[in-house]
């Protein structure tokens, strides 16, 4: 049954990128979003900073972009969705359960992804009618507060949330996908460099520089290492399928190394800039960074009304995480489009509005973990944070370690520098064998290590 699938599959033409620009839009429309912007800062705040950030970047040269580049070489050379890309390469294997696995997961990821997104779009308006605008972080923390412990308004912003990637999902890769990030994310570009210009420019702004910048390692443990590895893979958007998915998009000629380079490099500028619009103006009001997520919805307003023209910039700051959410989103959604549309020939209106259903369902778990559920725990999480945690902290290493040992060992040296350089036209012999060396020793064996030690079930000393 597997095999009829796959061969119907070759006649139709396949929707696509269409240009290259169009595949940087995508694929860093995919890696910006609230890791960036809520993650990134929260994490980094929590950790010390610096010493943080450097780990950080770490994780992401060694783990992150090999896996990544990796990602999208499956995606390219099969031209398939995340579960049929295994099916078709090993069609007796189970591989394909890596793609399995990564679309179910990107469900637990959505599931609290879309709830913060609906925070976040409601906080533009709240931005713009004036609640929000307060310089006392008791104020703020109370809007967040009575907002999330209402059920029904944060499942409404959830909904709308879903509602909007939905659209835009049905209307397809190139018209949808292609079209609405190469809009969006040069106005993500300048209002983020306006908002870290503002805060810059605030007196005290130093101490923030500092943190930013000033490496202090006593913070540093396994579990903290585990979580900066946890966030490389998400900010990438690694482990679920994504990026397989986009690199089904890519055509034959586009550069794969060098477009998960510009967008390991924009994605990470994305992250700096996001900490340069924070930090500053957090100390420069002599508030504390550590505030965890609630720094973007409590401490964020209460910065932003403490300076002038703040609410200006309030609204803006909020439009701009609502882009990145939002082309975030996006990829997540397409994993199981993708595969109902390939896999059981569901036409693509059908495949978003099913998934968006089980999605508003499983969100549901997510939104009420702040209202409702929020003392029902499992491994003392609630659903909120469990999710997060399983996602980021167990799913992506485990499958960034599979990705790794697939291509490394299973397609090898040949395979991977015919795919990689596209067939031969690109040429870096030289790179592409550190590349392998990479994937096929270094990844898997770093990724073993930091989650055995992470969960404690190995210590490095
Ligand atoms: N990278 C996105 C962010 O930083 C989140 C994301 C989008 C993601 N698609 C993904 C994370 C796929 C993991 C897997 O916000």
């Amino acid at each position: 049954m597997d095999k009829s699938l796959g061969q119907t599959k070759q006649v139709k033409v396949r929707d696509s990128f269409t240009s290259s620009i169009g595949v940087l839009a995508a694929t860093l429309g995919s890696a910006v979003g609230l890791g960036n912007i809520w993650k990134f800062p929260s994490i980094t705040g929590q950790n010390g900073g610096a010493a943080f950030i450097l780990v950080y970047l770490v994780c992401v040269l060694m783990v992150g972009l090999p896996v990544m580049i990796a990602e999208l070489l499956i995606g390219r050379r099969t031209k398939s969705n995340a579960v049929g890309a295994f099916k078709q390469l090993e069609p007796k294997r189970p591989w394909y359960l890596i793609g399995s696995f990564g679309a179910i997961a990107s469900f637990l990821i959505m599931a609290f992804y879309t709830d913060v997104a609906g925070w976040v779009y409601s906080y533009i308006f709240k931005s713009l009618n004036g609640s929000l605008v307060s310089t006392n972080p008791s104020v703020t923390s109370k809007v967040f507060g009575d907002f999330v412990s209402n059920p029904m308004a944060s499942l409404i912003w959830q909904w709308v949330a879903l509602l909007v990637v939905g659209i835009i999902i049905t209307a397809g890769v190139s018209k949808g996908i292609e079209r609405i990030t190469k809009t969006l994310m040069p106005v993500l570009f300048i209002l983020l460099i306006v908002c870290a210009g503002r805060a810059l420019t605030l007196p005290g702004a130093k101490e923030g520089l500092t943190f930013l910048f000033n490496p202090n390692f006593s913070k540093i443990t396994g579990g903290v290492i585990l979580a900066a590895m946890g966030l490389s893979f998400f900010k990438l958007s690694l482990g679920m399928g994504t990026m397989i998915t986009y690199g089904s998009y890519m055509g034959e000629g586009e550069n794969i190394p060098k477009t998960a380079i510009k967008v390991m490099l924009a994605d990470t500028l994305v992250s700096i800039l996001a900490g340069l619009a924070i930090f500053p103006a957090v100390f420069s009001f002599g508030f504390k960074p550590d505030s965890g997520p609630n720094l973007l919805f409590i401490t964020i307003p209460t910065v932003f009304a403490s300076m002038p023209f703040g609410k200006v910039f309030m609204v803006m700051f909020f439009i701009l995480v609502s882009i990145a959410a939002t082309t975030a989103m996006i990829s997540l959604l397409e994993v199981p489009v993708a595969y109902l549309i390939e896999e059981l020939k569901w036409p693509r209106r059908r495949a978003t509005l099913l998934s968006i259903i089980i999605l508003a369902l499983v969100g549901v778990t997510a939104t009420l973990s702040t209202s409702v559920l929020a003392d029902f725990k499992i491994f003392g999480k609630t659903f909120f944070d469990l999710y997060d945690y399983l996602t980021s902290n167990l799913i992506m290493p485990i499958s960034g370690i599979a990705v790794a040992i697939y291509l490394g060992w299973k397609w090898g040296y040949k395979r991977i520098a015919d795919e990689i350089s596209n067939h031969g036209e690109v040429k870096s012999q030289g790179l592409i064998r550190v590349y392998v060396i990479i994937l096929k020793f270094i990844a898997p064996v770093a990724i073993a290590l930091v989650l055995l030690n992470g969960l404690g079930l190995f210590k490095l000393k």
